[in-house]
């Protein structure tokens, strides 16, 4: 199998194909994510949601999200695995976000790393690039900035914050990005982003016109059915499917029907 790098990404891009990304967090979700053909697979910081039940992205620490990464990335043949830098191993620090990306490319074979924000944290993605890891941006709505927003609702509706966002996606790819993740914001800037830039724009909540396009695998699978926001599109009722099945194991199991003769040595 060929594997799937930046370049072919890149590649995509330029001929027209969208790329389908997902998020993935443990082996045995990755190898299913893998076979399907998805082509990026995003060790998200969303682990902290849907992995380890956190209200927010901020709890999960760097040594959590390798140990994620590095079971993802044993089970991958064939997509890009980027991961996220969590919240507080890389603002503010040039040098500490060089050292938890050289951490994460280390100690867990990922091939590239996200960051969250624009011009604030530009210093750091320098470095980070110059160390030869690449790098994907994340504009729009930042969820380890949640604080500051106050609220997950749409960003960049007033002109101010748009011009913003262009100007920081324009500024991500001029540094050497190689592509830039773009969450919930309105379809028609997604447009203009993804026309002015070069490099592929993934997008989530973000319209048609993004590169391409990501969801939690948790969410579009409904293994977590407490998250259903527009823009998701449910693929299967897996918190059911698992219910149902893990239901009548009970009843197997109290009925003695579990386990039977040939079930038995
Ligand atoms: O952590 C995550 O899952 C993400 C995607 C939603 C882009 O950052
Ligand atoms: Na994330």
């Amino acid at each position: 199998i060929k594997r799937v790098t930046t370049h072919t990404i890149q590649e995509l891009k330029n001929k027209g194909e969208k790329i389908s990304a997902l998020t993935a967090y443990d082996y045995s979700m990755a190898r299913a994510v893998d076979a399907a053909g998805v082509e990026v697979i995003l060790v998200g910081d969303s682990a902290s949601n849907v992995m380890a039940g956190h209200e927010t992205t901020l709890p999960i620490t760097l040594d959590q999200m390798i140990y994620h990464a590095s079971s993802v990335v044993r089970a991958v043949k064939r997509a890009l695995v980027v991961v996220d830098l969590p919240f507080g191993s890389y603002q503010g620090n040039s040098a500490e976000a060089l050292r938890s990306a050289i951490r994460i490319m280390k100690e867990s074979g990922a091939h590239a790393i996200k960051l969250e924000g624009g011009q604030e944290i530009r210093e750091s993605i320098v470095r980070i690039l110059s160390a030869g890891v690449p790098v994907m941006g994340h504009l729009g709505l930042t969820p380890q900035s949640i604080y500051k927003f106050g609220t997950y609702a749409v960003r960049a509706r007033e002109e101010a914050e748009a011009a913003k966002l262009m100007t920081d996606a324009q500024m991500l790819e001029e540094i050497g990005c190689f592509g830039v993740v773009l969450e919930k914001i309105p379809a028609a800037l997604t447009k203009q982003v993804s026309q002015a830039l070069q490099i592929p724009t993934i997008g989530i909540g973000a319209g048609p016109d993004a590169d391409g396009q990501i969801l939690v695998v948790h969410d579009m699978l409904g293994i977590n059915n407490e998250f259903k926001p527009r823009f998701l599109r449910q693929y299967a009722d897996l918190h059911s499917v698992m219910k149902q099945a893990i239901t009548n194991y009970v009843d197997d199991v109290k009925s003695r029907d579990f386990p039977n003769e040939k079930e038995a040595y």
